[in-house]
């Protein structure tokens, strides 16, 4: 547990902007991410698919209703006709020319400046994904090796992190790339069992627990395994009180402007 402590550094616990600054402007789009980083989060979280001709997308839902003008499955158009697409007018007007980004765009404009934190979205349904996602991170020098610049002597921060609730979909990139850092995603008390948490931890370097799992015994446990602990999605006061007392390393929220506030002793 020390020793994950130790590689995160000073930063502790991690803001992590939840599909970008995803209260303030639309989820998952450059507006949403630039904006996480004036607000100074360490970390950006978006999720990624693969489209018919397969280029990775960031796209959070498997369907396109909720988030753009579009419609049916996200991962059934070409790129062509997901960037047609109007992806920050359902949050309002103000993010009309809003576009589903490319995985690769926001390599190129994030990459090293910020951390990322690159779900692999649906991966069963998305045959070739983690390879899609591999060759970008190969292109792109995100592979595991590099720091962030912020860094110190004793420690230092993964610039890019790839979770995934499946694990054979994070045994299948680890494969290709290695020395990237993985991370599970944990959602049920049963998951947190110290035998598969071990397992786990063989492969995972951060788990990412649902927030009704941020107890103090759970990531104890979590920590006794090797793993750092994230909590998601931490959008109240309270919810971001109980994450830090539990001994969480990142939490991930909607607002990471008003996270330190949050945590702050008063
Ligand atoms: O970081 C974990 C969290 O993003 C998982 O849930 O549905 O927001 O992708 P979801
Ligand atoms: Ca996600």
């Amino acid at each position: 547990a020390e020793s994950r402590q130790a590689a995160i550094g000073p930063f502790r616990p991690l803001v992590i902007a939840h599909r970008g600054a995803s209260a303030a402007a639309p989820e998952n789009t450059l507006a949403a991410f630039d904006l996480a980083l004036r607000q100074g989060a360490d970390y950006i979280e978006l999720d990624v698919q693969l489209s018919r001709d397969g280029v990775p997308f960031v796209l959070h839902d498997d369907k396109l209703e909720r988030t753009t003008d579009g419609h049916g499955i996200a991962a059934r158009r070409t790129m062509r006709e997901l960037e047609a697409l109007d992806a920050g007018g359902w949050f309002s007007e103000a993010y009309r020319a809003e576009r589903i980004p490319r995985f690769e765009e926001v390599l190129r404009r994030y990459g090293g400046k910020i951390g990322l934190l690159v779900e692999l979205k649906a991966p069963e349904l998305q045959p070739g994904l983690e390879r899609a996602v591999a060759a970008a991170l190969i292109r792109f020098g995100l592979t595991g090796e590099q720091r962030l610049e912020e860094e110190g002597p004793g420690w230092r921060r993964a610039p890019l992190i790839v979770q995934s609730f499946s694990l054979p979909s994070l045994k299948r990139l680890g494969e290709l790339v290695p020395s990237v850092p993985l991370g599970i995603i944990l959602s049920r008390e049963e998951e947190l069992e110290q035998g598969r948490l071990h397992e786990m931890a063989d492969l995972a370097t951060y788990a990412n627990l649902r927030k009704q799992l941020a107890q103090p015994k759970l990531v104890r446990r979590v920590h006794g395994s090797g793993m750092a602990v994230f909590v998601w999605t931490v959008d109240r006061r309270r919810e971001a009180v109980q994450a830090a007392a539990a001994g969480a390393d990142g939490i991930v929220t909607d607002e990471p402007d008003r996270f330190r506030d949050w945590i702050k002793k008063t």
